[in-house]
């Protein structure tokens, strides 16, 4: 993305400068020109019509080009791709905690390979933060209580540059961190480092843990709806409207149940605010979002089955 910022950046400040140019260069000349000189009277000017349409015309059409340019780069940089690798970030005051769909967690860094999609799927803990990779010409605030995404192609290996860019208390200028691109095949034996399963697994675990099960079942319809196939799907709501199942429909239906009712059902379920933590939260949201995806999913059932590999506790590293 950063070509594409730069060219759009690039080409403004070009605009501005030759405006710039012009405007001054004529303030000069007319200056001169038209200044007051003895016996010499004021011409009275009734205004012109062509060249009022030519300084609105021209102007107008270099704001469209900017405003058509910047639309595109803008939605370019706001949709991720689909098949994009998801990554959980976690802020607070005054770290950020990173943890991979495939269960790697870290502390101020993010390892990524070069050349794919990675989508950061962000909250804070505690107050706002902005997550700022200047190198990538990234930037998106982080809030509490709700996700904000993000997505970005590495395409040169290296390190680089993680700043908190919202000030966010005594230590925001301390709140910086790496990300650091990796070749795929030294990515991958990063990645085989010690882990406890895919986030999705632990997701699965919790679900289990907090009695989720009872009411959204698999097999039959159960007092909750089905989480089967859900994530991404609209879903029609008891008052009419229809919402799609993001992630932040699936984070707002666990920490606040009534807010959004599915059509059919009734407001039962209780709040897990306080309860689940935001690790807690994001491992929540991959679990049901692996139960759309039929490779993922199967694989991360095969996973929780797997006493040994959802044996480490999670939370160890990170409180
Ligand atoms: Cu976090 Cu500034």
């Amino acid at each position: 993305m950063a070509g594409n910022v730069d060219a759009l950046y690039i080409f403004l400040l070009v605009v501005s400068g030759m405006m710039t140019l012009l405007i001054f260069t004529l303030l000069i000349y007319f200056a001169a020109r038209y200044r007051r000189r003895q016996g010499v009277g004021a011409e009275q000017i009734e205004g012109s019509t062509p060249l009022e349409l030519t300084w609105s015309i021209i102007p107008l059409g270099v704001f469209v080009v900017i405003f058509i340019w910047g639309a595109v780069v803008y939605f370019q940089e706001r949709t991720p791709p689909r098949d994009a690798t998801e990554v959980y970030v976690v802020a607070k005051q005054w770290m950020w905690k990173l943890e991979h769909a495939e269960g790697q967690r870290e502390i101020n860094e993010l390892h990524v390979p070069v050349g794919r999609d990675v989508k950061l799927i962000m909250t804070s803990q505690d107050v706002i933060h902005s997550f700022y990779v200047p190198a990538f010409r990234l930037k998106q605030d982080v809030l509490p209580g709700r996700y904000t995404t993000l997505w970005f192609r590495a395409t040169q290996t290296g390190t680089y540059h993680l700043f908190c860019a919202e000030y966010c208390g005594t230590q925001h200028s301390g709140m910086i961190g790496s990300i650091i691109v990796m070749e795929p095949a030294r990515y991958e034996a990063w990645m085989s480092g010690g882990t406890s399963g895919p986030l999705s697994a632990t997701g699965e675990k919790i679900f289990a843990e907090l009695g989720c099960a009872t009411c959204h079942r698999s097999d039959i319809q159960g007092r909750g709806p089905n989480l089967q196939g859900l994530f991404g799907r609209p879903v029609k709501l008891e008052d009419g409207r229809t919402v799609i199942a993001d992630e932040n429909y699936v984070r707002e239906s666990i920490l606040d149940p009534g807010a959004k009712i599915v059509a059919g059902f009734k407001p039962v379920m209780p709040t897990f605010q306080g309860l689940v933590s935001e690790e807690q939260v994001n491992a929540l949201v991959a679990y049901v979002k692996s139960l759309s995806k039929p490779g993922p999913a199967g694989a991360s059932s095969a996973a929780a089955a797997s006493p040994s590999t959802n044996a480490p506790t999670k939370g160890s590293q990170v409180q």
